[in-house]
């Protein structure tokens, strides 16, 4: 027999209410029947206990700092993996053997140029527009000019625009990086991997070859492979959200890249390394800084510190401390900030507020000081995030589809505005 929770209300009824297990044994009260039976809702600001759907994609345990994809363990996918086959994963749900992964590759490679009249987009947009903002833009703009695109997920459709957003996004975000810095726009090239088409259109220039490093290329690799899906966080909820009223796989996606954009979410990478700069330019001394994030009076937080989820150390971070020694090693980069990030850590991991609170650097912490190493400027910082999560949110978007008990999202309310009064006309009002 299934467990049950039961729930008895002030009003005298009664109620027993079904109990899910997880894979990971972890335990939830089903109340989508709550309201029909008794007339109560729930209420939970944030989302922090709730539940909006089962998933198969991302198993993420923060207490014991655990992520895989679709049973991997993102260790393993960090170190054997490439960037096409975790998002052929997360898409199909499995890994894919040597044709389907050809294919993928051939298929994502064929779709990198975009409409040649979307180039025009970007001249209306200010030089110093966030490529977060363009980025949103365009992709939205796909809805466009793939006009069949419903918002129901037909597996012959969602191939195609899968792989058209994995493909393009890339040339889109080289786009409007070259717009922000003046330079003309360099067309994808097929030959090249999926990470090196990115890095050449972003960093060749006409009037030079542009000589791409291994080094970087397989760096990138990994920190794509590293942000492809997180479960149900802010973007991914509204991708959900959005495609649950039928929106296309584009509009949803491009909703998911703004919510992304924020400071909380996915703009923290570009907060990090601002606040790091802050730190340096002030001096280096970091104990102002800590008392500032430990005041609570003060706005100020430790950028980088703290999850949702993670009470425990991002397993993402762990990965990334030991890539950006190696990859400052390799090339050659002494950069100030990240001793700064280092003596952060050291002294916030050892302070009474963080250990109460369990607030442990994630991946944002790390991914601005590779970033920079590799000559990714800081305003792009928050686009690597979104190019590696696409296929996250494709993934979440048909799953969402797939569901037969998914429904349009629409949270209830309690309402404690004003009870029914009668209009004044504006002669009357004081
Ligand atoms: N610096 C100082 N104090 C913090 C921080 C921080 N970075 N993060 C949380 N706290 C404190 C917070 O003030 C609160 O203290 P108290 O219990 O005394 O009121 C306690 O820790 C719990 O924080 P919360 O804001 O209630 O937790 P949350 O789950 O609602 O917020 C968070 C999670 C990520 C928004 C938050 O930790 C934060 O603002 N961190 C800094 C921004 C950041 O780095 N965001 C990237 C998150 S990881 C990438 C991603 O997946 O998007």
């Amino acid at each position: 027999m299934s467990a049950i929770a039961k729930l008895s209300l002030p009003d005298g009824q009664y109620l027993e209410l079904p109990v899910l297990t997880g894979t990971a044994n972890e335990k939830a009260i089903d109340i989508s029947k709550l309201r029909k039976k008794t007339g109560y809702i729930t209420l939970d600001p944030g989302f922090v206990n709730t539940g909006t759907c089962e998933s198969a994609i991302t198993f993420l345990d923060g207490e014991n700092g655990i992520l895989q994809f679709r049973g991997y363990p993102i260790e393993q996918l960090a170190a054997e993996s490439t960037f096409l086959e975790v998002a052929y994963l997360l898409i199909h749900g499995e890994l894919p053997d040597k044709t389907q992964l050809y294919n993928f590759v051939e298929r994502v490679s064929l779709h990198a140029m975009i409409h040649e009249d979307m180039r025009h987009f970007f001249d209306g947009f200010s030089q110093n527009a966030h490529p977060m903002v363009i980025l949103s833009s365009m992709i939205s703009s796909l809805s466009a000019y793939y006009v069949e695109a419903s918002g129901k997920a037909s597996i012959e459709d969602l191939e195609i625009n899968s792989a058209r957003l994995i493909a393009k996004v890339t040339t889109i975000a080289a786009f409007a990086y070259k717009k922000s810095v003046g330079q003309p726009f360099v067309y994808p090239r097929d030959e090249l991997s999926y990470c090196a088409n990115f890095l050449n259109m972003m960093f060749a220039v006409p009037a030079e070859p542009y000589e791409l490093d291994p080094e970087i290329e397989r760096t990138l690799e990994l920190l794509l492979i590293l942000h492809a899906d997180h479960e149900q966080n802010c973007s991914a909820s509204t991708v959900r959200v959005v495609g649950s009223s039928m929106a296309n796989v584009y509009a949803s996606v491009a909703s998911g890249i703004l919510a992304l954009w924020g400071p909380l979410h996915g703009g923290a990478n570009q907060q990090v390394v601002q606040m790091l700069q802050q730190i340096h330019e002030d001096g280096g001394g970091i104990s102002k800084y800590i008392e500032m994030a430990k005041n609570q009076n003060s706005e100020f937080r430790l950028m980088g510190f703290g999850h949702r989820v993670y009470k425990n150390f991002d397993p993402r971070a762990k990965i990334l401390k030991v890539v950006c020694d190696r990859v400052l090693n390799k090339l050659g980069v002494n950069d100030p900030l990240l001793e700064i990030a280092l003596k952060l850590e050291k002294t916030a991991l050892s302070d009474d507020y963080f250990i109460e609170r369990k607030l442990y650097p994630t991946l944002d912490f790390y991914t601005g000081i590779i970033y920079r190493a590799i000559g990714i400027p800081v305003n792009m910082f928050t686009v690597m995030f979104a190019l590696g999560r696409v296929p996250g949110w494709i993934a979440q978007w048909k799953e969402m589809h797939e569901d037969p008990k998914q429904k349009i999202a629409r949270p209830r309310q309690l309402y404690v505005g004003q009870s029914e009064r009668s209009y004044k006309p504006i002669a009357e009002r004081l």
